[in-house]
């Protein structure tokens, strides 16, 4: 966030505080408890949602030199990127062309890869440098059989891929910009390529993905579900939100908003204060934490709308002289609350919405990221509103 927007966002959230409100819908929204738990909707969010858009794959520090690379499968699709001599990010499906082994696992630097299955090998750019049993392969055009290119991006320090290949006439790069859309210069401000990871933990907790989303949308459940551990340290059910196209900026302020009244307008400073929520549609929360960036990604479980695979990274800074205790320290808090308050919670409700003892959840205007959240689904889904 730059300095112009940290005192718009600092002026809107004081005022809230003052007024005792927060930033409205338009209208309340009625969302069917179905949207959480029907097969058939799961596939269409699968296709729509997790195949056609960009997903965002982590920040660019995941592929700091040339020849790092990453896997991950992503609903469904087995994805390899690398980061090329040439310094450029590339993606393919991690899908040997000889009979469908993964060519790489985990993350890692490597100049080829070798197929674990019977030895062909790839360069970092998918090509097939060879295979291994020259009389047998006779005839394989290598030219014709590299790594199937996917769509994949860096922007702003984060990287993207779109798990579904690159069609005929279509480029290998994805336009990640126009789709961040007023966010994107936002987002260019944090400098996030100069984060390195930290920690990587990923559940399998018994809810839709969407909920695992849910949870970050609101403040409104902070002062109730959170009020042993957060509560504390935040003015609940009180935000700003903006909306840029399909994604959104959520902000929040913790209580020593407060300190900065005393200070001239000009001179405030918001930062230590305010808790920003990128929502990267469809399925990342990227949460600037003041001194470090916390990020969830969400995907629908193989199978079953009533189950998602959720990982929490945490990046630090790359100048930070504080020890690892200390982001440690952040790491447990952030699984203390979404992992054992949000999560359990949230499975019991998915029970309630198979149950069908109800047709339909609201999110009230109070909550207006979850309103623009599942207003973005549907459009998406070409659902009508
Ligand atoms: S499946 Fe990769 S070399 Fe056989
Ligand atoms: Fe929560």
């Amino acid at each position: 966030m730059d300095r112009t927007e940290e005192l718009a966002v600092g002026r809107r959230l004081l005022g809230h505080i003052d007024g005792r409100t927060t930033d409205l819908a338009d209208s309340l929204f009625r969302n069917r408890v179905i949207a959480y738990s029907c097969r058939e909707r799961a596939r269409l969010e699968r296709d729509r949602l997790f195949r056609d858009l960009p997903m965002f794959m982590g920040l660019s520090t995941r592929l700091a030199k040339a020849g790092d690379y990453l896997t991950e499968d992503v609903a469904g699709m087995p994805v390899l990127m690398t980061r090329g001599a040439d310094g450029s990010v590339k993606a393919f499906a991690n899908v040997c062309r000889h009979r469908g082994a993964p060519v790489a696992e985990g993350c890692g630097n490597a100049r080829a890869f070798t197929c674990p299955y019977h030895g062909w090998t790839y360069d970092l750019a998918g090509k097939l440098l060879g295979t291994t049993d020259k009389v047998g392969f006779a005839g394989v055009d290598l030219a014709r059989h590299g790594l199937v290119p996917l769509p994949a991006a860096e922007r702003h320090g984060m990287l993207f891929v779109r798990p579904k290949p690159v069609q005929p006439g279509e480029e290998a790069t994805l336009e990640v910009d126009a789709g961040l859309g007023p966010i994107a210069a936002d987002l260019a401000a944090l400098r996030l390529d100069t984060y390195p990871l930290f920690s990587a933990d990923r559940v399998a907790p018994r809810i839709n993905w969407k909920f695992a989303i849910d949870t970050f949308l609101e403040g409104y459940h902070i002062p109730h579900l959170h009020r042993k551990t957060i509560a504390p340290y935040f003015i609940g059910n009180c935000g700003t939100f903006d909306s840029a196209g399909l994604n959104g900026r959520f902000c929040v302020a913790r209580t020593s908003i407060d300190t900065v009244r005393g200070v001239p307008e000009a001179e405030r400073s918001f930062r230590p204060h305010v808790i920003a929520l990128y929502q990267l549609f469809p399925n990342t929360i990227l949460i600037w934490q003041v001194d470090h960036i916390e990020i969830w990604r969400a995907f629908p479980g193989r199978d079953d709308p009533g189950r998602s695979d959720v990982e929490l990274t945490i990046y630090k800074p790359a100048n930070t002289t504080r020890p690892d205790s200390y982001w440690e320290k952040n790491r447990d808090i952030a699984i203390r609350t979404v992992m054992e308050e949000d999560f359990p919670l949230g499975e019991r409700m998915q029970i309630g919405f198979e149950s069908g003892a109800t047709e339909e959840v609201i999110y009230g205007r109070n909550e207006p990221s979850l309103v623009h959240f599942h207003s973005s689904i549907r459009r998406a889904l070409g659902i009508p509103a």
